[in-house]
């Protein structure tokens, strides 16, 4: 069976909002399962292109081996960070760009298969890095290396965690006795760390120190942040711009930027002509994010998390 399983999220509903046809050109920054770059892609032929971006060699590699002659002609192929979309773009001198689409984030492979220690339920070495094939820093460097005040920042930051105190200190006195390695090792810390009473709880504050190490191991913020200006820079005038996120540091970071967007002038209401200049770039296509449909939860638990926010470049 195919190591690589990830069931794509609100498929219809980017399908719906991007209304890819025949000859387009389209950007996937994270190809994933390729579930996003696959539909574009058939819907895009007999000669549209789709041109799929993702930092993980797995993901990049399972598409390529799945995909059919035809596709193959059509299908552009990145390794690499959506960060870089100006560069990629460039690159493979890909334009006419008539929507990107992001799904943000980690897909099933990376917590069922990946043995990256990005799930505290198993035990594996704490890696968490979507691109291993370059010698970034992982999580373990971080949890055996940053000083607890950093360590408080980060969880607290990222993981908006209660705990996080408590935790980057027994994770400080634990590492004077051992190194961290394994995800065992930091959930024992976490376990240690809690007050009694919600000891039993810990796996609350598990979710949340895992997701807050995996955010910070990818600069996965930082990322998100570096990209939507160059999607819109990027993107044709009618084009459009579709984001899923996962979680709320997310989906603040595109509902503010796509606000921003779409804001047109900010002088005061008293000035009789406007003298500040500003005219909105995009439309807003989702005035509250598209969610998962009770049928879709019922399919894939996976999707209750995600919300999809899209523009429309002007
Ligand atoms: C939720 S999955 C995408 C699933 C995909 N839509 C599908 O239908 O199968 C997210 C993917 O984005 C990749 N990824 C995360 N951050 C990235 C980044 N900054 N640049 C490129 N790829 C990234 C991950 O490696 C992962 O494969």
């Amino acid at each position: 069976m195919n190591k690589y399983q990830h069931v794509p999220v609100l498929l219809n509903e980017v399908l719906e909002i991007l209304q890819p046809s025949p000859e387009q050109h389209f950007v996937d920054g994270t190809l994933g399962g390729g579930g996003y770059s696959a539909a574009l892609l058939e819907r895009v032929a007999p000669s549209g292109k789709v041109l799929s971006i993702d930092l993980d060699q797995v993901a990049i590699d399972n598409y390529r081996t799945n995909l059919s002659d035809d596709q193959s002609a059509r299908a552009i192929i990145h390794h690499g960070n959506f960060r870089d979309l100006d560069e990629i773009v460039e690159k493979h001198d890909f334009r006419d760009i008539a929507g990107i689409v992001a799904d943000l984030g980690l897909s099933s492979y990376h917590i069922d298969a990946s043995e990256r220690g990005i799930s505290f339920q198993k035990k594996e070495p704490l890696d968490m890095r979507f691109d291993v094939t370059k010698d970034t820093p992982d999580a373990r460097f971080i949890l055996n290396n940053h000083t607890e005040a950093e360590l408080v920042k980060l969880f607290t930051d990222y993981g908006e965690e209660k705990f996080s105190r408590q935790i980057a200190h027994a994770i400080v006195r634990r590492r004077q006795e051992t190194f961290l390695h394994y995800t065992t090792d930091l959930v024992e810390a976490i376990q240690e760390a809690l007050p009694k009473p919600v000891k039993h709880l810990y796996q609350d504050s598990a979710r949340r120190i895992f997701q807050a190490l995996r955010i910070a191991v990818n600069h996965e913020l930082e990322s998100l942040e570096q990209f939507l200006p160059k999607a819109l820079d990027l993107v044709a005038p009618g084009g459009k711009i579709v984001i899923i996120s996962f979680h709320s540091l997310e989906d603040r970071i595109v509902k503010q930027f796509f606000v921003e967007a779409a804001t047109g002038c900010i002088c005061p209401p008293e000035f009789p002509i406007c003298q500040c200049g500003r005219t909105p770039r995009a439309k807003i296509l989702t005035k509250k994010p598209i969610t998962a449909t009770e049928q879709e939860l019922l399919l894939n638990m996976r999707s209750k998390p995600a919300k999809l926010r899209a523009i429309q470049k002007l």
